[in-house]
């Protein structure tokens, strides 16, 4: 795929791409391989909101990752699996692999009933077959629904009744450092609990195919749980790619909002691919030959789906696939691994940098680190210490890094440096990639102009790999993303674009936390904290987590006087823990007599996150507030807890 060569070509190219977005586009497109060319480059308006891209045209997703390539990357490897234990050995996947055991697994997925359409959720470790059932799905023309091993029975009950998946597919267990977790089991009890399967032709029941990771006992129910190697054993490696819509849905992929249940964002197959494909290609700028890119997302999650997966699959580079965590069985494990596959691109979140970089530097020794080419951040901000801390013991000073600034709605990267050629500022995005319509807006949503600005950031034009709807609830899509500010796309963050146009995010402005690079609706949380028989309502903030980025304060009312905080909090934390899962455990919770609300009965949750933050000094006026004294008292049990701490 071609790359811009230079900063001033970026300038030109960028000023083209709004001049003419459906050429470039067109241009764009054109790199991937059509069953059948598009009717119509774009069809839009953001009132209903309608996006359609490439119109018409016929294309597999699967097809163009692999099948693609297999003439003259047969024999590359495709992919690099890493298991947790350093003592079992990597897994070398070639496309000609690949290509078969996708094949084959698409078929076990028609043998077991799943059609063009269909829903099929995919709860796994870190695991080749994790991104070999996605492929497979893809090829079918099925629609698959990831959801990150870290969540909880319920959550991942409720993401399967949400959408309607007739197909589970899982793994008996996985280790994570040394902590086992027990996914069939937590399937089961998953499946135990679903009230909605809406395939009448699988008559309410839902099938499960269970890989075998680690020869873990589990139950398999007769009739709906099968052995993934069962199924294969009959399995044909003649699977034809589906020719496929452009606008076909390709994935569901549930994320959290301000208010209510996580929301399945839908992605659709042409434009999602064109994307995920051109920003992979210009952002980190894979060189020709053998170039090894790593990713440590899970495949849960929209970094897992764009750059683990279909990213550097649709530009045939050698894509790294890691079981582990960073900091076991040492803080050295991520550089071992970079040495020990000659890794070019690194691509990781500014919290497990954070993590790190607390260990010191002595997990460097002996570490080469020279095969490095590039670095990547992503999920949220990353502050200028672990920037530089980055750029100077893992890229020696000579790599750029590239700090992607996106969405699980956008689809791939929209605010990047391009690597090698935007100059870079660091814990700054830097400049939108060409084809991006940034804009920030004020609070009467008029678009800010010139320099040294801050505001809500907006697209006011659509891109190919942005999300078309809510799955099931296109009204709570529009709600959501168009109708705060007509006219434009609403990404819930706020931003500022410094003296030399540069964008520098500055975190979410709604209710939504940044735990982790993870995201979390304080909602969820609080819906779960309520379902403690002691707990009567609760308000939960982020604040600020020198690891994490942001933790979790919750702020408790309680039914009776609490002899013992700390059970309440081990109890409710557990609750948390079970309802959603371990990532979203409040990290500080604190027993208020009465929360700050106005006389209509709102939390005003600005007083909250400055007293979880402990910055007291000014809180701004509470005169609205039905009972200002509430303000002090909270203010005075924060301070309580923060010396128990
Ligand atoms: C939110 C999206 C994009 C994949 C991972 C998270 C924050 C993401 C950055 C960045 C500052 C960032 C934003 C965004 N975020 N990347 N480079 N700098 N903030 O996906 O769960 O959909 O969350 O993550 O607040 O809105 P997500």
């Amino acid at each position: 795929m071609k790359q811009i060569s230079d900063f001033e070509e970026y300038k030109t190219v960028y000023a083209h791409a709004i001049a003419n977005p459906e050429v470039f586009w067109e241009d764009k497109a054109a790199e991937f391989h059509w069953f059948k060319k598009w009717d119509k480059t774009l069809k839009w308006n953001f009132t209903e909101p309608s996006i359609k891209w490439f119109d018409g045209g016929y294309t597999n997703l699967c097809y163009n990752c692999i099948d693609r390539h297999l003439e003259i990357r047969g024999n590359q490897t495709a992919i690099i699996w890493e298991p947790n234990d350093p003592k079992t050995p990597s897994r070398l996947i070639t496309y000609n692999e690949l290509h078969k055991e996708v094949c084959c697994f698409a078929n076990v997925l028609k043998d077991v009933g799943v059609k063009k359409g269909d829903r099929v959720c995919i709860y796994m470790p870190m695991v080749p077959e994790g991104a070999i059932a996605m492929l497979a799905c893809a090829r079918i023309g099925a629609i698959h629904n990831v959801v990150f091993g870290g969540f909880s029975a319920k959550s991942l009950a409720d993401r399967i009744n949400d959408c309607g998946c007739t197909l589970l597919i899982t793994a008996d267990a996985v280790f994570r450092g040394d902590k086992k977790i027990e996914l069939k089991q937590i399937a089961d009890e998953a499946m135990a609990d679903l009230t909605v399967i809406s395939s009448p032709q699988q008559n309410g029941a839902i099938k499960a195919i269970v890989f075998n990771n680690r020869n873990e006992p589990v139950t398999m129910q007769a009739g709906r749980d099968f052995w993934w190697h069962e199924l294969l054993e009959t399995a044909s490696s003649d699977c034809l790619a589906e020719p496929m819509e452009a606008e076909d849905p390709l994935f569901i992929l549930y994320t959290s909002g301000s208010t209510g249940k996580p929301k399945g964002v839908l992605h659709t197959t042409g434009g999602y691919m064109v994307y995920a494909g051109y920003t992979f290609n210009e952002v980190f700028r894979p060189q020709s030959g053998h170039e090894i890119f790593w990713c440590t997302a899970d495949i849960g999650w929209i970094t897992g789906h764009s750059y683990l997966v279909y990213g550097p699959l649709l530009n045939g580079v050698t894509t790294v696939l890691f079981e582990g965590i960073p900091n076991w069985p040492d803080p050295g494990r991520f550089w071992e691994v970079v040495d020990k596959h000659q890794v070019n691109i690194f691509y990781t979140a500014p919290t497990a940098i954070r993590a790190l970089e607390a260990q010191g530097t002595k997990w460097f020794e002996g570490k080469k680190l020279d095969s490095l080419r590039v670095l990547g951040s992503v999920g949220e901000p990353i502050n200028e210490e672990a920037w530089e801390w980055y750029h100077k013991n893992v890229g020696k000073g000579n790599c750029p890094i590239v700090d992607t600034w996106w969405q699980t709605e956008t689809g791939g990267i929209l605010i990047s440096p391009l690597a090698g050629i935007t100059p870079l500022k660091p814990a700054y995005a830097t400049l939108p990639i060409p084809g991006v319509q940034a804009v920030l807006l004020n609070e009467r949503g008029e678009e800010i102009s010139g320099n040294n600005v801050e505001g809500n950031l907006c697209m006011k034009f659509p891109w190919p790999g942005m999300a078309r709807t809510v799955y099931g609830d296109h009204e709570r899509f529009k709600n959501i993303y168009y109708s705060t500010y007509p006219g434009y796309y609403f990404t819930g963050d706020g931003c500022k674009r410094d003296a030399d146009g540069y964008y520098r995010i500055t975190g979410r402005v709604d209710d939504v936390i940044n735990v982790s690079g993870h995201r979390i609706g304080t909602g969820e949380i609080e819906d779960a904290l309520n379902e403690h028989p002691a707990i009567v309502e609760s308000a939960v903030v982020g604040f600020p987590h020198d690891i994490k980025g942001q933790g979790i304060f919750a702020f408790v009312i309680c039914n009776a006087k609490i002899d013992n905080a700390s059970i309440l909090t081990t109890e409710a934390q557990k609750l948390v823990f079970e309802k959603i899962g371990a990532f979203a455990r409040p990290d500080r919770i604190v027993v208020v007599p009465g929360l700050p609300k106005t006389r209509s009965g709102k939390i005003m949750r600005r007083i909250l996150r400055k007293i979880a933050e402990g910055d007291t000094s000014n809180l701004g006026d509470t005169t609205t507030l039905l009972d200002p004294s509430i303000v002090d008292i909270i203010k005075h049990k924060a301070a309580e807890l923060s010396e128990t701490l």
